[in-house]
């Protein structure tokens, strides 16, 4: 079977380890791919969000499946451009991918399906929605409405903190159009986490609880990032847990999506608060998540790619999903100065040492390989080290034994990933 992977990051790095260890391969591409992914694919030159050139790669190579890794291509309907021309591909519709594209679509859906998440309003004009501020209980959260690679959220903790996030999402249009509408939410205390699960649009098959670790520095300090590190399962959420969290966030959203004429197809997953009142929902993305997925696909037994061609196919037929018994940990390096400015092109090393050990991998993100062949950061995030073991403190160990082996200039990562949980659960 041949299959083509669209992205470039250390998620699809991920997917293509593990799509790439299934029986049924027997090519692999990937686009636009990466230095890192080439290990294991064929890189094509065309960019995730060209969907006429991979529409017309696909047809070309005869792929059988096609598997998007990124929101972007989602949101711009990849899967209706690809199914309208019979190709086969995983992940939601342009229209079900709104989930994620729109939070008002979301939170819109949530409230419709009686599923619990933060009390909200949504303001398309400024006036109205400063004056809105000026009255409401604090702190609360802005976010803009559409994509913006998670950085279009603000809490706030007074009104003049308010005011100013209006005035740069929706007159300095920060994040571009996305700024343009915002929702204005309650703000929900508690610890996070996400629930992924695989669903033909009917069926569900849970995958995995995961953490990430959205700041920059440890203790949850410093700016937002795409996530600095993960591990999975959450041992804070118990087996049964997991299944009634699944029931009351994931369930119904397929369901009330299919019953008004959307089916979701492909990778649901649930960002959560677990609030004193239980959990809530604090958005839903439509792909597998990045570090998540470098933490969960480690542990999968089954064959992912069987998985995604029944999904794809409206007809997952597989019982339930095998795991590892592990847990799994993932760390991520990233250059200097990131979320910020950093640097290009320094030099990485110990990566084959890191690699060696075979109780974890290297997931590329942000490298390249210089006109000798050399590895370099090209990138924010630089690459993420996942570690497995029978207990997440050796998961921990692994990871981080791995991660200290490699070196590039000014390069940092979180040294707490997990340690939250490991306090409390060893
Ligand atoms: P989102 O893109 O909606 O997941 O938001 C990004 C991050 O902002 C989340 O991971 C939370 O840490 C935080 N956040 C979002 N919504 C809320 C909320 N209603 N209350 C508290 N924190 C929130
Ligand atoms: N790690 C968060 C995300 O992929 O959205």
């Amino acid at each position: 079977m041949k299959v083509l992977i669209v992205g470039s990051g250390g998620r699809e790095h991920a997917l293509a380890w593990k799509i790439a260890q299934s029986p049924q391969l027997t090519k692999l591409y990937a686009a636009p791919g990466s230095a890192g992914i080439a290990q294991l694919a064929e890189c094509v030159p065309l960019k995730a969000d060209d969907l006429e050139g991979l529409a017309a790669f696909a047809h070309r190579e005869a792929i059988d499946l096609t598997v998007v890794g990124p929101e972007a291509p989602l949101a711009l309907g990849i899967v209706d451009r690809f199914e309208k021309e019979g190709l086969k591909i995983f992940g939601p519709s342009r229209e079900a991918a709104q989930l994620e594209a729109s939070k008002a679509f979301a939170k819109n859906r949530m409230n419709q399906f009686g599923i619990p998440t933060a009390r909200h309003e949504v303001f398309t004009n400024i006036n109205e929605a400063k004056h809105y501020v000026i009255e409401a209980e604090m702190p609360l959260v802005i976010k803009a409405d559409g994509l913006a690679a998670g950085k279009g959220v603000v809490i706030c903790r007074n009104a003049q903190e308010a005011v100013e996030a209006l005035s740069s999402m929706m007159t300095q249009q920060t994040f571009g159009a996305a700024g343009s509408k915002v929702v204005i939410e309650e703000c929900l205390e508690g610890e996070e986490f996400s629930v992924l699960a695989v669903t033909d649009g009917e069926r569900i098959l849970p995958l995995a609880s995961a953490q990430d670790h959205k700041r920059a520095y440890d203790y949850d300090r410093g700016p937002n990032t795409g996530g600095m590190g993960a591990y999975s399962p959450c041992p804070q959420v118990s087996e049964e847990r997991f299944q009634e969290i699944v029931n009351l966030v994931i369930r119904p959203m397929v369901d009330g999506l299919r019953k008004s004429g959307i089916l979701f197809r492909g990778i649901l997953y649930a960002g959560i608060m677990m609030t004193k009142e239980g959990p809530y929902v604090l958005e839903y993305n439509v792909r597998f998540g990045d570090p998540e997925a470098q933490a969960i696909l480690p542990r999968l037994k089954s064959d992912l790619l069987q998985i995604m061609i029944e999904a794809a196919e409206g007809r997952l037929q597989i019982p339930a999903l095998e795991w590892h018994d592990k847990s799994c940990l993932t760390v991520v390096l990233a250059s200097g100065g990131y979320p910020g400015h950093y640097k290009k092109q320094i030099p990485i090393t110990g990566l084959d040492s890191a690699q060696a050990a075979d109780s974890a991998c290297v997931f590329h993100a942000g490298t390249a390989r210089d006109s000798a062949g050399k590895w370099v950061t090209d990138g924010g995030r630089i690459l993420a080290v996942s570690g497995w073991g029978e207990t997440l403190k050796s998961a921990y160990d692994h990871a981080y034994q791995a991660i200290e082996k490699i070196k590039a200039e000014g390069s940092f990562y979180r040294r707490d990933i997990g340690k939250r949980a490991l306090e409390v659960y060893r």
